[in-house]
C-alpha cells in the first residue's frame, strides 16, 4: 500500500514509477518500455503528454494563471461556451470544480437543494469519488473502513447494477426486471436523483454492461417519478465509450452530467457539474458552488485544447473502431481460453472477465506476466481486467499490446 511516503490506491495490482510518457507509451524507471492500455483509468484518451495540450498550457502559463472564484477568465467563458455547444442544450451551465468527486458532490447538493428530497438511488460495486458522500453510493462492505463510520446510510438506495455477459440471451428479462425494481423504489417519490454511468461501470473496476435500454429507462422512470438523473461521466466522457460523450449513446439529456478525467487529457487537475440554468439558479444560494482552484485558467486552456482535439478529429469515430477490433481480436484469439468467461465493453472501454475458481492462476499473476512483456494493463476486480488503452495509439501498438495479452492468457490455460 506504501511507496515510501505515498499511499496508493490498492486496486491495480501493482505500482511503479514513471519516468516517462508519450503518446501510447510509459517508462518506468528501469527504462522498460511498455505498451499504456489503461490511459491512467480513462484519463489520457488523447495519448499521454499530448504535445498540443501542452502547448495550450503553456501559452495560457504565459498569460494568467489564477482568478479567485468570484470572477472568471475570459478562457473559462470560452470553454464553457464550447462544452455547451457540444452538449444537449438544456445542459448549459457548468460549476468550476477540480476533479470528478467534487462534481458529483456538488450536483448530488443541487439536487437534493432542488428537489428538497434527500434519498439518492445508486448501484452496488460502482465508484464516483472517495469523499464520503457519493463513495456510499456504490459502497461494498468488504471494501473498506466500517459500514458504521460511514454518515447517512439510510439516504442511499442500492440497487443491483444490471449487467449482462456478452453473450447473455436474457438482456431483455434483466432490463425489465430491473425496471420493475427502480419503479417500486421511485414510486415512494422520495427520492432526489437517481445516479449512474451510462450503462457501463467504469469507475471501481469493473466494465459490466447493461442492456441497450438502461439509460432511456432511468432517465423515463425519473421524470415519471419527479426525481433528477445524474450522469456520471467522469469515464465515459470525452471519446472513451465511441461517442463524445455516453448520453449520446441513448440520447438522454439528463438534469447533471459530471465530467473529469479525460477533460483536460490528464494534464492539470479540472472537473465540472454541467446542468440547466434553471437548477442552478433556484439552488445556488442553498448549495455554494465554489472551488478555490476549480477551472485554474491553466487547466482550462488543457481542456479547451482537449476539447478541440476530439471534436477536430472525431476521436470517438476511431474509439468506436478499434473498440468493435479489440473485441472482436480478443473473442477470436481466446475462444477456448479456459480461463476466459466473457470479453465485453462498450468502445475502448473493455473488460476481460475471468473464471479463476479452484485455478491456481491470480489476475495479478496475469498483470504482472504482462508487465514483463512490456505491457501496462490494471486489474479491474479479483476476477478481471479492464483494457482503456489510449484512444489515439495506432494500430501496430494495439496490435502488439493484444498480441503480449493472448499469448499470455494462451500460455496460463
Ligand atoms: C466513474 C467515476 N466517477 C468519479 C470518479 C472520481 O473522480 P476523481 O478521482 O477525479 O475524484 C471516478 C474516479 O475513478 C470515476 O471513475
Amino acid at each position: 500500500m506504501f511507496n515510501g511516503r505515498i499511499i496508493h490506491n490498492l486496486n491495480s495490482a501493482f505500482r511503479f514509477r514513471v519516468s516517462k510518457a508519450q503518446g501510447p507509451y510509459i517508462w518506468d524507471d528501469q527504462g522498460k518500455k511498455l505498451i499504456d492500455f489503461t490511459s491512467g483509468w480513462n484519463v489520457t484518451n488523447l495519448g499521454w503528454n499530448n504535445p498540443e495540450v501542452t502547448d495550450a498550457i503553456i501559452a495560457q502559463a504565459k498569460k494568467n494563471t489564477y482568478v479567485p472564484m468570484w470572477t472568471h477568465d475570459p478562457i473559462q467563458e470560452k470553454y464553457a461556451d464550447y462544452l455547451a455547444s457540444k452538449l444537449p442544450k438544456k445542459l448549459d451551465v457548468f460549476s468550476r470544480e477540480t476533479g470528478g468527486v467534487n462534481a458529483n458532490v456538488m450536483a448530488i447538493k443541487a439536487a437534493r437543494a432542488f428537489t428538497g428530497k434527500k434519498k439518492i438511488v445508486g448501484f452496488s460495486d460502482t465508484f464516483h469519488g472517495s469523499l464520503y458522500s457519493v463513495l456510499e453510493i456504490g459502497y461494498k462492505p468488504e471494501y473498506l473502513l466500517s459500514k458504521s463510520l460511514f454518515l447517512s446510510y439510510q439516504d442511499y438506495v442500492q440497487l443491483k447494477f444490471p449487467g449482462v455477459k456478452s453473450h447473455d440471451k436474457n438482456k431483455e428479462s434483466v432490463l425489465k426486471k430491473f425496471i420493475n425494481e427502480l419503479e417500486k423504489v421511485l414510486q415512494k417519490k422520495d427520492v432526489a436523483a437517481v445516479v449512474c454511468e451510462a450503462g457501463i461501470v467504469t469507475g471501481w473496476g469493473t466494465t459490466d454492461v447493461a442492456p441497450v435500454g438502461f439509460l432511456k429507462s432511468v432517465r423515463d422512470l425519473t421524470r415519471k417519478y419527479d426525481a433528477l438523473l445524474i450522469l456520471d461521466e467522469v469515464g465515459t466522457g470525452f471519446s472513451r465509450c465511441g461517442k463524445l460523450f455516453g448520453l449520446e449513446l441513448e440520447n438522454v439529456v439528463p438534469d447533471f452530467v459530471t465530467f473529469a478525467k479525460g477533460m483536460s487529457n490528464g494534464a492539470l487537475p479540472i472537473g465540472t457539474m454541467a446542468t440547466a440554468k434553471e437548477i442552478a439558479e433556484s439552488v445556488y444560494a442553498k448549495s455554494q458552488p465554489q472551488s478555490t482552484f476549480g477551472w485554474n485558467p491553466v487547466a482550462v486552456a488543457a481542456a479547451l485544447k482537449t476539447l478541440e482535439i476530439h471534436n477536430r478529429d472525431k476521436v470517438w469515430r476511431k474509439a468506436e473502431k478499434d473498440g468493435y477490433y479489440v473485441m472482436e481480436t480478443l473473442r477470436n484469439n481466446l475462444s477456448n481460453n479456459s480461463l476466459v468467461d466473457d470479453i465485453n465493453g462498450i468502445g475502448m472501454e473493455i473488460g476481460i472477465q475471468l473464471k479463476l475458481d479452484g485455478k491456481k492462476i491470480s489476475t495479478k499473476k496475469i498483470i504482472d506476466s504482462v508487465y514483463e512483456k512490456g505491457l501496462h494493463v490494471c486489474k479491474s476486480s479479483e476476477t478481471g481486467i479492464q483494457l482503456m488503452p489510449p484512444l489515439t495509439i495506432e494500430r501496430k501498438a494495439l496490435d502488439h499490446g493484444l498480441e503480449i495479452l493472448v499469448d499470455t492468457l494462451n500460455s496460463f490455460a
